[in-house]
């Protein structure tokens, strides 16, 4: 009896051991379907790709084929969440790498589920089993900033010249008809009064002091003066396609645009508050530690923060990297870029042009008043998955027919906008 039971119970915890046991290896299985690999890419673009490729070497080794030579796959799965925990444990291969990487630190990744990583792998095994394709640069020609749509203005001068022209032919062949009538009058009998109405002295002097000449030219001095006036004063302030010199040679073009780094890597701020902020040196660092030592231009980040590239030390010396801004609204406006790029979901480049195309940055849009407001009259509410705004979604759909628009929710009011 009391050994059937124990029978029994060994073979049942062998079955729980044996599912457990699967369970665990099926965990640590990299997934080969669809979903997990699109996710993985989302998550390696987002997260990894700024210092990893996954057959180039970057700032980290290239990904391709990591399985192979990493201890296990349990072993990435712990890097990944922690690779200076792995580092101190005295991980055999964790020290090879991170030595032959000159012990540049990999960001840790403690919030990781296990899942995510495998999938990252999986995107990662994909792409390596893809064939190599020569890299397309990414387009470099200018895309038209704000151009004027409609006619352009080489069409409309020649539109006005023609209509000068026509005007001129007009006026010649008036007085061709009137010298001829004169001639024919006057070898009529006229009356006295007609006759002085025929040899009136209707010369250019004449018509040139008449009041009514004086007025009309009088009028278009005045409209043009005050077009211009009003069209100065409005662009008091407004520096569109201002670009000054920056104290470091600092290209986005090569940044983010050939090495793809995500603008949100060293703009911090755009998803938590008002400022996108300028990187400070240390996120230069992640990467400048290593890359292009030499270059003068790394050294005076070097410069900036005291440290010395030889013995890697710090001189505790430092001084701000001061480079100039370029986009600046009057102290009188509010901006917020959280609530544009993480509420409203609006891409950088809707405002700031292709940044990732530029060697040097330039205000690309004109950031007056009339620029903000006329995005809020167009610009649809993004209230995907925003519980917030499901209420106000339902009651704009019982008023009104057109989508919810941002002027709906309040975009045009000027407390708003103004302090
Ligand atoms: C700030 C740069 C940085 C980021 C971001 C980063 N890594 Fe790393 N990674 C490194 C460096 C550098 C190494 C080489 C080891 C060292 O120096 O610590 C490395 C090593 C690795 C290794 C071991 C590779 C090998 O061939 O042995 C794996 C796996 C890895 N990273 C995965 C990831 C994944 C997955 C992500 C994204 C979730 C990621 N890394 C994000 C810098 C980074
Ligand atoms: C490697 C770090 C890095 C990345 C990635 C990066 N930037 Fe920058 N960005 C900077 C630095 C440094 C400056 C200040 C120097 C300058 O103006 O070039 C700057 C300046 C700017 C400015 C002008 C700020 C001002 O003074 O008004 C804008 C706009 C901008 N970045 C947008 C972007 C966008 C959009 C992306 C993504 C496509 C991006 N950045 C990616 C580092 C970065
Ligand atoms: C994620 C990695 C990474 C980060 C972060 C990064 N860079 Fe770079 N940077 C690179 C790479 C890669 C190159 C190209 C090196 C090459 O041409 O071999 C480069 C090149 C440069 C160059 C050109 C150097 C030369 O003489 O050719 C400058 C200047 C530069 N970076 C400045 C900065 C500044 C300033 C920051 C911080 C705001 C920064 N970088 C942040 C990866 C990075
Ligand atoms: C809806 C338009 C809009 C979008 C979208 C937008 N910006 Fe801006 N950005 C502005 C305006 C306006 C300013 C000037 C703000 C000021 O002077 O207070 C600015 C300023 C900046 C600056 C200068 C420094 C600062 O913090 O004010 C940087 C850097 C910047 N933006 C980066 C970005 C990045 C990166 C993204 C995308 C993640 C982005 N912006 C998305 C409109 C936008
Ligand atoms: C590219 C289009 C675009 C431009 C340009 C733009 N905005 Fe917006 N703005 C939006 C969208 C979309 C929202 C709605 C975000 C949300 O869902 O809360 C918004 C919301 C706002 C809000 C909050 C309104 C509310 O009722 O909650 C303020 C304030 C604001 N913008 C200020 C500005 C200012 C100031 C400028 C110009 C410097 C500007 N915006 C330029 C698209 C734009
Ligand atoms: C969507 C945001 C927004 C709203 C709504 C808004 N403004 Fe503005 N306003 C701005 C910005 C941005 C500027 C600065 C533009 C510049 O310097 O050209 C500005 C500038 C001004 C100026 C200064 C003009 C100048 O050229 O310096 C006045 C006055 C003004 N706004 C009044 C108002 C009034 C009144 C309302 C309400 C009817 C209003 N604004 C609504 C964004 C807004």
């Amino acid at each position: 009896m009391m050994k059937d039971r124990l029978s029994d119970l060994v073979k049942s915890l062998t079955l729980v051991l044996f599912i457990t046991l699967s369970f665990a290896s099926f965990a640590q299985e990299i997934p080969t379907d669809a979903a997990a690999i699109s996710a993985g890419e989302a998550l390696f673009n987002g997260n990894c790709k700024s210092c990893h490729r996954v057959k180039q070497k970057l700032v980290g080794p290239a990904l391709a084929g990591v399985e192979g030579r990493v201890p296990s796959v349990a072993w990435i799965l712990d890097w990944v969440k922690n690779p200076a925990k792995k580092i101190a444990t005295g991980d055999e291969y964790a020290n090879k790498i991170y030595n032959e990487y000159n012990k540049s630190q990999m960001t840790a990744f403690t919030a990781y589920k296990d899942a995510q990583i495998l999938s990252i792998l999986a995107y990662v095994k994909a792409e390596a089993a893809k064939p190599d394709v020569a890299a397309v640069p990414t387009g470099s020609g200018d895309v038209a900033g704000g151009g004027n749509a409609g006619i352009p203005s080489s069409y409309l001068n020649a539109i006005v010249g023609g209509m000068i022209l026509i005007l001129v032919l007009m006026v010649v062949i008036l007085g061709l008809i009137v010298s001829a009538l004169k001639k024919f009058l006057n070898q009529k009998e006229l009356s006295e009064d007609d006759n002085q109405i025929v040899n009136s002295p209707y010369t250019f002097s004449t018509v040139t002091k008449s009041s009514g000449f004086i007025f009309v030219v009088i009028f278009i001095i005045a409209a043009v003066g005050f077009k211009t006036t009003i069209d100065g004063l409005y662009s008091i302030g407004v520096q569109q396609d201002y670009q000054p010199k920056q104290p470091i040679a600092f290209s986005h073009k090569l940044h983010a645009g050939a090495y793809e780094i995500n603008c949100k890597y060293c703009h911090t701020g755009v998803l938590k508050g008002k400022q996108a902020n300028i990187p400070s040196p240390n996120i230069c660092m992640n990467c400048h530690t290593q890359i292009k030592q030499e270059s003068p231009e790394i050294q005076k980040i070097y410069a900036a923060i005291g440290y010395d590239v030889k013995t890697a030390s710090y001189s505790g010396k430092q001084k701000p990297i001061e480079w100039v801004r370029i986009h600046n609204l009057p102290d009188l406006a509010y901006f917020n870029h959280a609530q544009h790029v993480n509420v409203g979901a609006i891409e950088c480049q809707t405002c700031h042009g292709p940044i990732q195309e530029m060697e040097v940055v330039k205000q690309y849009s004109l950031l007056t008043m009339g620029w903000c407001i006329d995005c809020h009259r167009k610009t649809e509410v993004n209230t995907k998955d925003n519980a917030y705004y499901d209420k106000l979604n339902e009651l704009h759909a019982s008023a009104k027919k057109s989508k919810m628009k941002v002027e709906d929710i309040g975009g045009l009011e000027c407390a708003k906008c103004h302090y």
